[in-house]
């Protein structure tokens, strides 16, 4: 009997809040949805996951037949993605042609598919023909999308690893690094013809367990904190993210471009890490993605790009336990693979009860879970 006030409860505070919720998410967090695991639940469960959650874009690191097929004739917007693995290949246009034509053209008419990301982190690594392969890859999956008709819906882009920077900080000084001139001056100019954007993965936890004793924890997490005057424009920023992302676009500006949209691909906080990963902790996620889910809510842009509503895909949905690396990396989920969210903040208590006190874990239970773990977020 208790449960079933309970359950009642939980039912009445759901009809009263999810309103807000909803609204709240739908301004247009997306998430990645990695699958680098053994233990994850089957895409179709992960329909009614993000459906429950409102949650309506998503980026997968590659185009995954049964994930586009569980999500046909959902709200569900996808980023795909082309691993480095296939670059050299694409860059044959009959090849490029071929993969579009199965991965995208197959799923269009149902699926969601709005970008395909070329390469990831293509410049972490100092293979020279991996580097000097992903403008042509692009440049031909384009062409295809071209071809097919696609090129208007589907926009193509690589994703960058922060590194890419030679210098981040004044925001309004941001520059590239210079080896990287000869191939990201071209990038740009791709972007701009095809009016693509700019993909980066910013992690302030890096900079913080790198630093933690020059680092303002408040400052990488959103808190209330004294912030960063940029001495050169006289900007403020409260929080290391956006000055990374204006970082960003200075240095696109330096090399000629003001025409170019950047967008966060990743950004995240572990829940756990190894004992030298300083700030891997569940209360330290929450912080992390529960002010920033309430600045992307509030449509907020960056001090320099103040019209410009950030636009984030948060790494990531599940934790994953085959991720290679420090523990970190097996630990950037919202929610463990059974569907419990890793961290809860404020509505503290009775509710995970609720899931563990059935013990045939219903459709039902989980959605309440997870819908309180969003209320909680936005209200804590
Ligand atoms: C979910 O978000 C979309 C925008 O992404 C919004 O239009 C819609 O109203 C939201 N759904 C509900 C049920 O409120
Ligand atoms: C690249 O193309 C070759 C020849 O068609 C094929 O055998 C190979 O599997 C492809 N590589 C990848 C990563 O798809
Ligand atoms: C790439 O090259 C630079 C300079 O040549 C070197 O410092 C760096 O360690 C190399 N990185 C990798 C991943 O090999």
């Amino acid at each position: 009997m208790a449960n079933v006030h309970r359950l009642f409860r939980v039912l009445l505070l759901l009809f009263t809040l999810s309103d807000s919720v909803i609204r709240t998410l739908s301004v247009g967090i997306g998430i990645n949805y990695g699958q680098i695991a053994n233990n994850l639940p089957s895409p179709s469960r992960v329909v009614t996951l993000l459906q429950s959650l409102n949650i309506s874009r998503v980026k997968l690191y590659d185009a995954d037949p049964n994930v586009l097929y569980a999500f046909s004739s959902s709200n569900v917007n996808f980023i795909i993605g082309l691993g480095n693995e296939y670059l050299q290949n694409m860059t044959d246009p009959q090849k490029a042609l071929a993969w579009v034509q199965q991965h995208v053209q197959t799923h269009i008419s149902q699926t969601q598919i709005s970008c395909i990301t070329v390469g990831n982190e293509v410049f972490v690594s100092n293979d020279s023909q991996l580097r000097s392969n992903l403008l042509p890859a692009m440049q031909s999956v384009h062409n295809a999308l071209v071809n097919l008709g696609l090129d208007k819906q589907v926009s193509v882009t690589t994703a960058h690893s922060l590194n890419i920077l030679a210098n981040s900080f004044p925001p309004s000084a941001g520059s590239f690094r210079p080896d990287l001139t000869e191939y990201l001056q071209p990038i740009l100019n791709f972007h701009s013809m095809a009016k693509s954007p700019f993909l980066i993965n910013a992690y302030p936890f890096f900079a913080y367990k790198d630093n933690p004793g020059q680092v303002p924890l408040e400052y990488v997490l959103f808190q209330p904190n004294q912030g960063m005057t940029d001495p050169i424009t006289n900007l403020q920023y409260d929080n290391m993210l956006y000055a990374q992302i204006d970082a960003v676009y200075a240095a696109i500006k330096a090399l000629g471009h003001t025409d170019i949209q950047v967008q966060i691909s990743e950004t995240g906080w572990p829940s756990r890490g190894d004992p030298n990963e300083v700030g891997a902790t569940p209360e330290n996620a929450g912080l992390y993605n529960g002010n920033l889910l309430r600045r992307i809510q509030s449509g907020q842009g960056t001090p320099a790009k103040p019209s410009i509503p950030i636009d984030i895909y948060v790494f990531a949905l599940f934790n994953e336990n085959l991720k290679p690396g420090p523990a970190s990396e097996r630990n950037y989920g919202l929610y463990y693979p059974d569907g419990t969210p890793v961290y809860n903040i404020g509505l503290q208590g009775y509710l995970p009860e609720l899931l563990y006190s059935s013990s045939k874990r219903n459709v039902f239970s989980v959605f309440s879970l997870l819908l309180i773990f969003l209320v909680s977020l936005i209200y804590s």
